[in-house]
């Protein structure tokens, strides 16, 4: 099966920086309607200036994802203005690191919030609309980094594992209805969220190839879509990893990035 983006009203959550702005970069050069989110409405000021001059029109909302009310709220003003939602990218995600190396609630309600009921909040309305039409695409970006439970990554990681998790029962359920679920699975790519990373990122990969293998992918309609290869294929290894070696690579492994990374950093100074 092969989709296309054309004439689609397409939603795209966190949409002011990283993957979510570059899908959003991309997509703009078709003849289409981008409804861009996300809480700094400065960002999505600025990219409805610069995508101006390209074919699709752009609309823009200010939206917590983590706000229940909230994302009730910005999908009622957008059916105000157009009768449906044919595609939604659920992208928006934070690896909250309000306290680094503390074992913190906050963060974790930070982290689920964005990465989990951020998907469930809007996949909550969009549901009852493609089901009421037969018709609809949702995508879930979430991480190859559900493979395990990751050192200090464990909100971020049991969020994507929750939510990649979801997204396969939504994939199952929604069949019958028509409706599609993609869920989108990159390692590491090259932006604000991993500029915040003090350890050593294996294959991190540039966002404008990111957003090429995401819309490649979905035009293919694959039910997943991980990337990049040697990430994806260490992350099935890893699944497979015993335990007790799982435990002493993932701790070395740490401190050797960290000490990688230092060094850098010493190199640059
Ligand atoms: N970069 C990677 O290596 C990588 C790898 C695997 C998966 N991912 C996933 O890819 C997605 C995009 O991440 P990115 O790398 O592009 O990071 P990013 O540049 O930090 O972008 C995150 C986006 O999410 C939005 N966001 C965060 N919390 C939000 C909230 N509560 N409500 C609404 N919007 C929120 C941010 O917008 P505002 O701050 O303006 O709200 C921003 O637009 C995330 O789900 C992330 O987990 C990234």
């Amino acid at each position: 099966m092969r989709m296309n983006f054309l004439n689609k009203n397409i939603l795209i959550t966190g949409a002011s920086s990283g993957i979510g702005l570059q899908l959003a970069k991309d997509l703009a050069n078709v003849d289409c309607t981008l409804i861009l989110t996300a809480r700094r409405y400065e960002n999505l000021l600025n990219i409805r200036q610069e995508l101006n001059h390209k074919s699709a029109k752009i609309i823009i909302y200010k939206n917590n994802v983590a706000e229940k009310q909230d994302v009730r709220k910005v999908y009622s003003a957008i059916k105000e203005n157009m009768n449906k939602i044919d595609i939604a990218f659920l992208n928006a995600g934070t690896n909250s690191k309000l306290m680094p190396d503390a074992f913190s609630a906050e963060d974790a309600e930070i982290t689920y919030g964005a990465n989990l009921f951020g998907i469930i909040y809007w996949a909550e309305l969009l549901i009852k609309e493609m089901k009421s039409r037969n018709d609809g695409m949702i995508i879930g970006v979430t991480s190859l980094a559900d493979a395990r439970g990751f050192s200090k990554n464990g909100f971020y990681s049991s969020s994507k594992v929750a939510a990649s998790t979801l997204l396969e029962s939504m994939r199952v359920d929604l069949i019958k209805h028509n409706i599609k679920v993609i869920t989108v699975k990159p390692g590491f790519v090259r932006t604000p969220m991993t500029a915040a990373n003090n350890f050593y990122m294996p294959f991190l990969m540039n966002v404008e190839t990111a957003s090429k293998i995401i819309l490649s992918g979905i035009k293919k309609e694959k039910r997943v879509i991980r990337f990049p290869f040697l990430t994806t294929a260490g992350t099935v290894l890893l699944k497979l990893t015993p335990n007790f070696i799982y435990d002493r690579l993932s701790v070395g492994l740490r401190n050797s990035g960290e000490k990688l990374k230092e060094n850098e950093k010493s190199k640059n100074n």
